[in-house]
């Protein structure tokens, strides 16, 4: 954080504040407000956090009216078509791309621990069998630090390393895990001779009975929704993680609690909700009905897959998921799929209407990456876990920078009290 001598006045009654003003290496500046209240007696109010930057970091940047993303200064288009997901791991983890060598080591550290405990099997077979991969997911990875237990000192950057391998490596085998228990088909295990998108396919589609030959261009396509969503800033999910670390809790709690959050729909629930949408919609003559509803004040429904806390023009891993799309739909042969026009048509309809350009709605990831991946043949209820795996380094990226810096502290927001003023307790029999 490079700091400028800037200051802000604040006049609150009689009080006057300098309020110090540091400048990021990119974006606007931020406004120091730690000494407020010690200061001035006052609170800021923020609840959706839409102006306050709750940390600093160097891993990702975002510009949401240019549409930019940027990973350690990396551009995610240059990333998504040049790069590959462990690489973008590494980049992640430790701030700078790897040498040909660190890759070749880091590939070999993180394929050589895709196995989970053979105990952990157990776990799963706890779980009924429809429960919702992303409820096996959180118990899972929350039930890691019972089986990890030599991962979980925080105090110790050995551990705090091997745990970041960990989770990277197991959380695929998890997520492919967790979908073969709800299909009732045995566990498939993971392969060393298969890249990490390849062998997550392998996982989730291979059967005793028959290897599944996992095509490059779609092993290409999986990577690439990997690295699409592999970091994305101060998102809902990643501020949770952050937040349950900042207390002290170990990694795979703060991974679990990321995931728990992950799932809601307006975040990373949003790709299952927008495939959803698309077959309750069904025909593309039903499109100006389902645009009518989202416009509407008195229906809480929303075009899933469109709009962005941070993007307002466009979604720079959009636009990258855009074409994958094309080449897996083709590839496949489902170009004429109804879905798909359903898809295409409301993507048009909703771009063209006046609502969704005023308030700067655009197609996010989430409506472009359930398409390609209803195409590659996982279910609706397979998106999110995919997100979670994706996610995953971003979450522990941003856990290990939050640990190594020595000043930090516990999240602890306060609050605008509206309830009651203190009163007297009064006796059930006086009531
Ligand atoms: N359909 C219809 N109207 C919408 C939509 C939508 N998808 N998104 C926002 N709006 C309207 C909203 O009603 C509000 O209108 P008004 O100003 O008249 O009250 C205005 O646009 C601003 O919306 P907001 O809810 O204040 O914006 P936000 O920044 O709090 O919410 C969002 C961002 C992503 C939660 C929201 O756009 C949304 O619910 N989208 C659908 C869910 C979705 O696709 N989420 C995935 C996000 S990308 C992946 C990820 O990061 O997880």
């Amino acid at each position: 954080m490079a700091d400028t001598p800037k200051t802000a006045t604040l006049t609150i009654g009689d009080t006057t504040l300098d309020l110090p003003i540091h400048s990021p290496t990119l974006g606007p500046d931020v406004l120091d407000i730690r000494k407020l209240y010690a200061q001035g007696k006052v609170f800021t109010y923020d609840p959706g956090f839409t102006s306050t930057a709750a940390c600093d970091s160097a891993i990702t940047y975002i510009d949401g009216d240019e549409g930019v993303l940027l990973h350690y200064g990396y551009p995610i288009d240059q990333l998504a078509g040049k790069s590959h997901y462990l690489e973008v791991c590494y980049l992640l983890l430790y701030g700078a791309l790897p040498s040909a060598a660190e890759l070749e080591h880091f590939e070999t550290t993180i394929t050589r621990h895709t196995m989970i405990h053979e105990q952990m099997h157990n776990f799963f077979r706890g779980f009924r069998r429809d429960a919702h991969p992303m409820a096996t997911m959180v118990g899972v990875v929350g039930a890691m630090s019972a089986f990890y237990h030599d991962s979980t000192d925080i105090s110790d950057a050995q551990q705090r390393e091997v745990a970041s391998h960990r989770l990277i490596a197991k959380m695929p085998t998890i997520a492919a895990m967790a979908y073969k228990y709800s299909i009732g088909q045995p566990f498939v295990y993971p392969r060393n001779d298969l890249d990490y998108a390849a062998n997550f396919l392998h996982m989730c589609f291979s059967v005793p009975a028959e290897d599944y030959v996992v095509d490059p261009i779609l092993a290409r396509a999986m990577d690439r929704i990997f690295t699409l969503h592999a970091d994305h800033e101060q998102n809902a999910s990643t501020s949770t993680v952050r937040l349950a670390s900042s207390s002290g809790a170990n990694p795979f709690a703060c991974i679990a609690a990321g995931i728990a959050c992950l799932w809601g729909p307006a975040h990373g629930g949003a790709n299952q909700a927008c495939l959803e949408m698309l077959k309750e919609i069904g025909t593309p003559d039903r499109i100006p009905e389902f645009i009518a509803r989202a416009k509407d004040k008195n229906d809480p429904f929303r075009l899933m897959g469109f709009g962005h806390r941070v993007y307002k023009n466009f979604d720079p891993r959009a636009t990258v998921m855009k074409q994958s799309a094309d080449e897996v739909l083709e590839l496949m042969g489902v170009e004429d799929n109804p879905l798909l026009q359903v898809a295409k048509e409301l993507e048009k309809a909703a771009l063209e209407d006046p609502y969704f350009a005023e308030k700067k709605l655009f197609p996010n990831v989430d409506f472009y990456s359930g398409i390609i991946l209803e195409a590659m043949g996982f279910p609706t209820s397979m998106f999110t876990p995919i997100f979670a795996l994706s996610r995953t380094v971003g979450w522990i990226s941003q856990w290990k920078e939050q640990l190594s810096d020595p000043a930090h502290k516990i999240g602890r927001p306060r609050q605008l009290y509206t309830g009651p003023t203190q009163r007297d307790y009064v006796d059930v029999e006086n009531r």
